[in-house]
Protein backbone atom coordinates (compact mmCIF):
# COMPACT_ATOMS: atom_id res chain seq x y z
CA UNK A 1 0.00 0.00 0.00
CA UNK A 2 1.22 3.44 -0.50
CA UNK A 3 2.32 5.42 1.93
CA UNK A 4 1.04 8.93 2.88
CA UNK A 5 1.95 11.89 4.47
CA UNK A 6 -0.08 14.74 5.80
CA UNK A 7 0.96 18.58 5.59
CA UNK A 8 -1.05 20.78 8.32
CA UNK A 9 -0.15 24.99 8.09
CA UNK A 10 -1.01 26.81 11.20
CA UNK A 11 -0.83 30.25 12.97
CA UNK A 12 -1.06 33.55 10.44
CA UNK A 13 -0.23 32.81 7.23
CA UNK A 14 2.84 34.32 5.43
CA UNK A 15 4.58 34.23 1.89
CA UNK A 16 6.49 30.93 0.51
CA UNK A 17 3.77 28.33 3.01
CA UNK A 18 2.56 27.11 -0.49
CA UNK A 19 6.65 27.00 -1.68
CA UNK A 20 6.75 24.38 1.32
CA UNK A 21 3.66 22.48 0.61
CA UNK A 22 5.34 22.15 -3.12
CA UNK A 23 8.48 21.23 -1.96
CA UNK A 24 7.37 18.62 0.63
CA UNK A 25 4.87 16.94 -1.84
CA UNK A 26 7.34 16.93 -4.85
CA UNK A 27 10.23 15.73 -3.02
CA UNK A 28 7.59 12.86 -1.29
CA UNK A 29 6.61 11.84 -4.88
CA UNK A 30 10.40 10.91 -5.74
CA UNK A 31 10.25 8.15 -2.39
CA UNK A 32 7.01 6.98 -3.77
CA UNK A 33 5.02 8.51 -0.75
CA UNK A 34 1.52 10.19 -1.34
CA UNK A 35 0.85 13.86 0.39
CA UNK A 36 -2.18 14.67 1.88
CA UNK A 37 -2.97 18.62 2.56
CA UNK A 38 -4.59 18.85 6.20
CA UNK A 39 -7.29 22.21 5.31
CA UNK A 40 -7.85 24.61 8.18
CA UNK A 41 -4.97 23.85 10.23
CA UNK A 42 -4.78 20.81 13.14
CA UNK A 43 -8.74 20.64 13.22
CA UNK A 44 -8.65 19.27 9.53
CA UNK A 45 -7.76 15.87 11.14
CA UNK A 46 -10.84 16.21 13.49
CA UNK A 47 -14.36 14.87 12.29
CA UNK A 48 -15.46 16.08 9.62
CA UNK A 49 -12.06 15.83 8.27
CA UNK A 50 -11.34 18.08 5.81
CA UNK A 51 -8.06 17.16 3.15
CA UNK A 52 -6.90 18.01 -0.39
CA UNK A 53 -5.11 15.71 -1.91
CA UNK A 54 -1.70 16.83 -3.02
CA UNK A 55 -1.07 15.24 -6.45
CA UNK A 56 1.02 16.12 -9.22
CA UNK A 57 -0.97 18.79 -10.80
CA UNK A 58 -2.22 20.29 -7.30
CA UNK A 59 1.07 21.69 -7.32
CA UNK A 60 1.04 23.94 -10.43
CA UNK A 61 1.96 27.59 -9.47
CA UNK A 62 2.54 26.83 -5.64
CA UNK A 63 6.11 28.03 -6.01
CA UNK A 64 5.41 31.94 -6.33
CA UNK A 65 1.33 31.71 -4.91
CA UNK A 66 1.01 33.44 -1.75
CA UNK A 67 -1.34 32.74 1.13
CA UNK A 68 -1.69 28.83 2.13
CA UNK A 69 -4.59 26.13 -0.47
CA UNK A 70 -4.64 24.97 2.65
CA UNK A 71 -6.12 27.18 4.93
CA UNK A 72 -5.06 28.23 8.48
CA UNK A 73 -6.09 28.96 11.80
CA UNK A 74 -4.23 30.35 14.57
CA UNK A 75 -7.44 30.88 17.56
CA UNK A 76 -9.65 27.81 17.21
CA UNK A 77 -9.52 24.90 19.28
CA UNK A 78 -5.98 24.12 18.64
CA UNK A 79 -4.54 27.61 20.25
CA UNK A 80 -1.76 26.95 21.96
CA UNK A 81 -0.68 30.32 23.28
CA UNK A 82 -2.33 32.16 25.66
CA UNK A 83 -0.60 35.36 25.87
CA UNK A 84 2.92 36.76 25.61
CA UNK A 85 5.64 33.57 26.06
CA UNK A 86 2.14 31.59 28.00
CA UNK A 87 1.45 28.38 26.40
CA UNK A 88 -1.65 25.97 26.84
CA UNK A 89 -1.99 22.66 27.21
CA UNK A 90 -3.31 20.64 24.75
CA UNK A 91 -6.31 18.68 26.13
CA UNK A 92 -5.37 14.67 25.48
CA UNK A 93 -9.51 14.23 23.45
CA UNK A 94 -7.74 16.63 21.25
CA UNK A 95 -4.00 14.84 20.96
CA UNK A 96 -6.19 11.84 20.50
CA UNK A 97 -8.19 13.22 17.68
CA UNK A 98 -5.21 14.08 15.79
CA UNK A 99 -3.88 10.47 16.41
CA UNK A 100 -7.54 9.25 15.10
CA UNK A 101 -7.93 11.32 12.04
CA UNK A 102 -4.15 10.38 10.93
CA UNK A 103 -5.21 6.64 10.93
CA UNK A 104 -8.12 7.35 9.35
CA UNK A 105 -6.50 9.13 6.44
CA UNK A 106 -3.57 6.28 6.26
CA UNK A 107 -0.97 8.92 7.36
CA UNK A 108 2.07 7.34 8.85
CA UNK A 109 3.78 10.90 9.33
CA UNK A 110 2.85 14.87 9.74
CA UNK A 111 4.71 17.80 8.31
CA UNK A 112 3.71 21.13 10.74
CA UNK A 113 4.67 24.44 8.94
CA UNK A 114 4.14 27.21 11.80
CA UNK A 115 5.28 29.51 14.20
CA UNK A 116 5.73 29.66 17.98
CA UNK A 117 2.25 28.64 18.41
CA UNK A 118 1.87 25.82 15.92
CA UNK A 119 4.98 24.47 16.77
CA UNK A 120 3.88 24.17 20.03
CA UNK A 121 1.28 22.36 19.56
CA UNK A 122 3.18 20.31 17.52
CA UNK A 123 5.58 19.36 20.43
CA UNK A 124 2.94 18.34 22.38
CA UNK A 125 1.58 15.93 19.69
CA UNK A 126 4.92 14.49 19.24
CA UNK A 127 5.22 13.90 23.12
CA UNK A 128 1.92 12.38 22.75
CA UNK A 129 3.13 10.15 19.81
CA UNK A 130 2.77 11.47 16.69
CA UNK A 131 4.98 11.37 14.15
CA UNK A 132 5.73 14.69 12.94
CA UNK A 133 8.62 17.39 11.58
CA UNK A 134 8.28 20.76 11.89
CA UNK A 135 8.94 23.66 9.44
CA UNK A 136 9.44 27.16 10.76
CA UNK A 137 7.39 30.09 9.46
CA UNK A 138 6.52 33.23 10.31
CA UNK A 139 7.38 36.60 9.18
CA UNK A 140 8.69 37.86 12.85
CA UNK A 141 11.86 35.39 12.46
CA UNK A 142 11.28 35.07 16.34
CA UNK A 143 12.02 31.14 16.56
CA UNK A 144 14.94 30.39 18.03
CA UNK A 145 16.99 27.05 16.84
CA UNK A 146 17.34 28.48 13.39
CA UNK A 147 19.02 31.72 11.72
CA UNK A 148 15.85 32.63 9.67
CA UNK A 149 12.36 31.56 9.48
CA UNK A 150 10.77 31.33 5.81
CA UNK A 151 8.24 34.45 5.26
CA UNK A 152 10.43 36.84 6.87
CA UNK A 153 13.00 37.89 3.88
CA UNK A 154 9.57 38.19 2.03
CA UNK A 155 8.12 40.73 5.07
CA UNK A 156 11.08 42.94 4.62
CA UNK A 157 11.12 43.01 1.22
CA UNK A 158 7.67 44.91 1.44
CA UNK A 159 8.45 46.86 4.62
CA UNK A 160 11.85 48.51 2.66
CA UNK A 161 9.67 48.79 -0.56
CA UNK A 162 7.58 50.78 1.39
CA UNK A 163 10.36 53.02 3.47
CA UNK A 164 11.73 53.39 -0.53
CA UNK A 165 8.28 55.14 -1.12
CA UNK A 166 7.85 57.24 1.85
CA UNK A 167 11.01 58.76 1.58
CA UNK A 168 10.42 60.60 -1.57
CA UNK A 169 6.98 62.09 -0.43
CA UNK A 170 8.57 62.80 3.48
CA UNK A 171 11.41 64.75 1.59
CA UNK A 172 9.09 66.40 -0.98
CA UNK A 173 6.84 67.47 2.03
CA UNK A 174 9.42 68.02 4.75
CA UNK A 175 7.69 65.82 6.65
CA UNK A 176 8.36 63.09 9.27
CA UNK A 177 6.75 59.65 8.30
CA UNK A 178 6.47 56.90 11.15
CA UNK A 179 6.06 53.51 9.68
CA UNK A 180 4.56 51.13 11.50
CA UNK A 181 5.46 47.45 10.81
CA UNK A 182 4.81 43.71 12.32
CA UNK A 183 6.79 41.69 14.16
CA UNK A 184 4.99 41.12 17.71
CA UNK A 185 7.26 40.85 20.36
CA UNK A 186 10.68 40.94 18.01
CA UNK A 187 12.19 44.24 16.81
CA UNK A 188 13.44 41.65 13.32
CA UNK A 189 11.68 42.93 10.45
CA UNK A 190 11.64 47.03 11.79
CA UNK A 191 15.53 46.54 12.45
CA UNK A 192 16.27 44.88 9.05
CA UNK A 193 13.77 46.82 7.07
CA UNK A 194 14.97 50.49 8.63
CA UNK A 195 18.48 49.70 7.81
CA UNK A 196 18.22 48.15 4.03
CA UNK A 197 15.52 51.45 3.74
CA UNK A 198 17.55 54.44 5.36
CA UNK A 199 15.75 55.12 7.95
CA UNK A 200 16.76 57.81 10.77
CA UNK A 201 14.67 56.08 13.71
CA UNK A 202 14.41 52.45 14.56
CA UNK A 203 12.16 51.25 17.45
CA UNK A 204 12.31 48.10 18.59
CA UNK A 205 10.71 45.89 21.45
CA UNK A 206 14.47 44.84 22.28
CA UNK A 207 15.16 49.06 23.35
CA UNK A 208 12.63 50.98 24.93
CA UNK A 209 12.23 54.37 23.69
CA UNK A 210 12.22 57.79 25.15
CA UNK A 211 10.75 60.29 23.17
CA UNK A 212 13.27 63.11 23.52
CA UNK A 213 16.28 60.92 21.92
CA UNK A 214 14.05 60.35 18.96
CA UNK A 215 12.81 64.21 18.87
CA UNK A 216 16.94 65.00 19.26
CA UNK A 217 17.55 62.90 16.28
CA UNK A 218 14.77 64.83 14.29
CA UNK A 219 16.37 68.34 15.49
CA UNK A 220 19.83 67.14 14.44
CA UNK A 221 18.86 66.43 10.91
CA UNK A 222 16.98 69.83 10.71
CA UNK A 223 19.91 71.57 11.51
CA UNK A 224 22.00 69.66 8.74
CA UNK A 225 19.64 70.93 6.42
CA UNK A 226 17.53 67.91 6.07
CA UNK A 227 14.04 68.83 7.02
CA UNK A 228 12.42 65.15 6.88
CA UNK A 229 12.92 62.01 8.82
CA UNK A 230 11.36 58.70 8.41
CA UNK A 231 10.80 56.72 11.21
CA UNK A 232 10.16 52.63 11.65
CA UNK A 233 8.58 51.53 14.59
CA UNK A 234 7.82 47.85 15.20
CA UNK A 235 3.82 47.09 16.22
CA UNK A 236 6.07 46.06 19.84
CA UNK A 237 8.29 48.68 20.55
CA UNK A 238 7.22 50.91 23.81
CA UNK A 239 8.94 53.61 25.05
CA UNK A 240 10.49 53.09 28.78
CA UNK A 241 8.41 52.09 31.51
CA UNK A 242 5.11 51.80 29.28
CA UNK A 243 2.68 49.20 28.46
CA UNK A 244 2.68 47.39 24.92
CA UNK A 245 0.01 49.57 23.03
CA UNK A 246 -2.92 47.05 21.65
CA UNK A 247 -5.28 47.34 19.06
CA UNK A 248 -8.78 46.28 20.35
CA UNK A 249 -9.57 43.81 22.43
CA UNK A 250 -7.52 40.85 23.76
CA UNK A 251 -8.84 37.36 21.45
CA UNK A 252 -10.96 34.46 23.38
CA UNK A 253 -7.55 32.82 24.30
CA UNK A 254 -6.05 35.92 25.65
CA UNK A 255 -3.34 36.91 23.11
CA UNK A 256 -2.89 40.66 22.93
CA UNK A 257 -3.16 42.13 19.44
CA UNK A 258 -0.77 44.37 19.18
CA UNK A 259 -1.14 47.66 17.00
CA UNK A 260 -1.28 51.60 17.21
CA UNK A 261 2.21 52.40 18.50
CA UNK A 262 2.23 54.36 15.31
CA UNK A 263 -0.18 56.80 15.62
CA UNK A 264 0.67 56.84 19.36
CA UNK A 265 4.25 57.76 18.34
CA UNK A 266 3.41 60.52 15.49
CA UNK A 267 1.60 62.41 18.08
CA UNK A 268 3.96 62.67 20.43
CA UNK A 269 6.94 63.62 17.62
CA UNK A 270 4.03 66.27 16.12
CA UNK A 271 3.49 67.52 19.51
CA UNK A 272 7.20 67.76 20.87
CA UNK A 273 8.89 69.29 17.75
CA UNK A 274 6.01 70.91 15.97
CA UNK A 275 7.11 69.06 12.82
CA UNK A 276 3.98 67.79 10.52
CA UNK A 277 4.13 64.11 11.17
CA UNK A 278 2.13 61.01 9.29
CA UNK A 279 1.83 57.58 10.42
CA UNK A 280 1.74 54.35 7.92
CA UNK A 281 0.76 51.51 9.10
CA UNK A 282 1.72 48.23 6.32
CA UNK A 283 0.02 45.95 8.45
CA UNK A 284 -0.70 42.76 6.57
CA UNK A 285 0.63 43.85 3.05
CA UNK A 286 3.73 42.06 5.20
CA UNK A 287 1.96 38.80 5.07
CA UNK A 288 0.48 38.84 1.51
CA UNK A 289 1.88 38.16 -2.09
CA UNK A 290 4.20 36.16 -3.50
CA UNK A 291 7.66 35.09 -1.42
CA UNK A 292 11.33 36.83 -2.69
CA UNK A 293 13.52 34.84 -4.61
CA UNK A 294 15.36 33.82 -1.30
CA UNK A 295 12.60 32.65 0.57
CA UNK A 296 11.52 30.87 -2.55
CA UNK A 297 14.90 29.04 -2.05
CA UNK A 298 14.47 29.05 1.59
CA UNK A 299 11.06 27.17 1.36
CA UNK A 300 12.23 24.79 -1.00
CA UNK A 301 15.30 23.86 1.06
CA UNK A 302 12.96 23.78 4.19
CA UNK A 303 10.27 21.22 2.17
CA UNK A 304 13.15 18.68 1.08
CA UNK A 305 14.99 18.47 3.94
CA UNK A 306 11.48 17.62 6.25
CA UNK A 307 10.83 14.88 3.85
CA UNK A 308 14.72 13.45 4.67
CA UNK A 309 14.01 13.84 8.60
CA UNK A 310 10.83 11.99 8.07
CA UNK A 311 12.87 9.44 5.65
CA UNK A 312 15.35 8.72 8.56
CA UNK A 313 12.79 8.81 11.20
CA UNK A 314 13.75 12.03 12.54
CA UNK A 315 11.00 12.96 14.41
CA UNK A 316 10.03 15.87 16.81
CA UNK A 317 12.54 17.72 15.06
CA UNK A 318 12.05 20.89 13.24
CA UNK A 319 14.51 22.13 10.28
CA UNK A 320 16.70 24.85 10.88
CA UNK A 321 18.93 27.35 8.83
CA UNK A 322 22.18 27.55 10.78
CA UNK A 323 25.94 28.86 10.01
CA UNK A 324 26.56 25.58 8.85
CA UNK A 325 23.78 25.30 6.03
CA UNK A 326 20.59 22.80 7.13
CA UNK A 327 20.06 21.17 10.21
CA UNK A 328 17.32 20.17 12.54
CA UNK A 329 16.63 21.05 16.10
CA UNK A 330 14.34 19.76 18.43
CA UNK A 331 10.88 21.30 18.53
CA UNK A 332 11.19 22.04 22.48
CA UNK A 333 14.40 23.96 21.93
CA UNK A 334 12.77 26.00 19.18
CA UNK A 335 9.79 27.12 20.92
CA UNK A 336 11.15 27.67 24.49
CA UNK A 337 11.49 31.37 24.43
CA UNK A 338 11.30 33.87 21.48
CA UNK A 339 14.40 34.91 19.65
CA UNK A 340 14.32 38.34 20.06
CA UNK A 341 17.52 40.89 19.15
CA UNK A 342 20.03 41.26 21.07
CA UNK A 343 20.49 44.84 21.57
CA UNK A 344 24.25 44.33 20.98
CA UNK A 345 24.20 42.65 17.97
CA UNK A 346 25.59 42.98 14.26
CA UNK A 347 22.45 44.85 13.01
CA UNK A 348 22.19 47.19 15.53
CA UNK A 349 25.54 47.87 16.15
CA UNK A 350 25.98 48.39 12.20
CA UNK A 351 22.71 51.03 12.29
CA UNK A 352 24.32 53.14 15.17
CA UNK A 353 27.19 53.29 13.60
CA UNK A 354 25.25 54.78 10.67
CA UNK A 355 23.70 57.39 13.15
CA UNK A 356 20.46 55.88 13.50
CA UNK A 357 18.98 56.28 16.22
CA UNK A 358 17.43 53.39 18.23
CA UNK A 359 15.62 55.38 20.69
CA UNK A 360 17.74 54.78 23.63
O1 LIG B 1 2.97 36.47 13.79
C1 LIG B 1 2.74 37.10 12.57
C2 LIG B 1 1.93 38.35 12.75
O2 LIG B 1 1.72 38.93 11.48
C3 LIG B 1 2.52 39.35 13.73
O3 LIG B 1 3.58 40.08 13.18
C4 LIG B 1 1.30 40.16 14.06
O4 LIG B 1 1.39 40.72 15.36
C5 LIG B 1 0.20 39.15 14.04
O5 LIG B 1 0.65 38.06 13.28
C6 LIG B 1 -1.10 39.65 13.47
O6 LIG B 1 -2.03 38.65 13.61
P1 LIG B 1 -3.50 38.75 13.02
O7 LIG B 1 -3.39 38.52 11.54
O8 LIG B 1 -4.23 37.67 13.70
O9 LIG B 1 -4.00 40.12 13.33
Amino acid sequence: MKKNIGIVTGGGDCPGLNAVIRAVAKASAKRGWGCVGILGGYEGLLEPRQTLPLDYQALSGLLTRGGTILGTANRGKFAAKVGHGKKRSLPKELLDGVKAGMDALGLFALVSIGGDGSLSIAQQLHQHGVPLVGVPKTIDNDLEGTMMTFGFDSAVACATDALDRLHTTAESHNRVIVLEVMGRYAGWIALYAGVAGGADVILIPEIPFRYGSICAKIQEREKLGKKFTLVVVAEGAREKGAAFVTAGAKTKIGEARLGGIGAVVSAQIEKRTGKETRTCVLGHLQRGGSPTTFDRALCSMFGATAVELIAAGEFGKMVAFTSRGLGAVNISEAVGRLKTVPPNGNLARTARALGISLGD
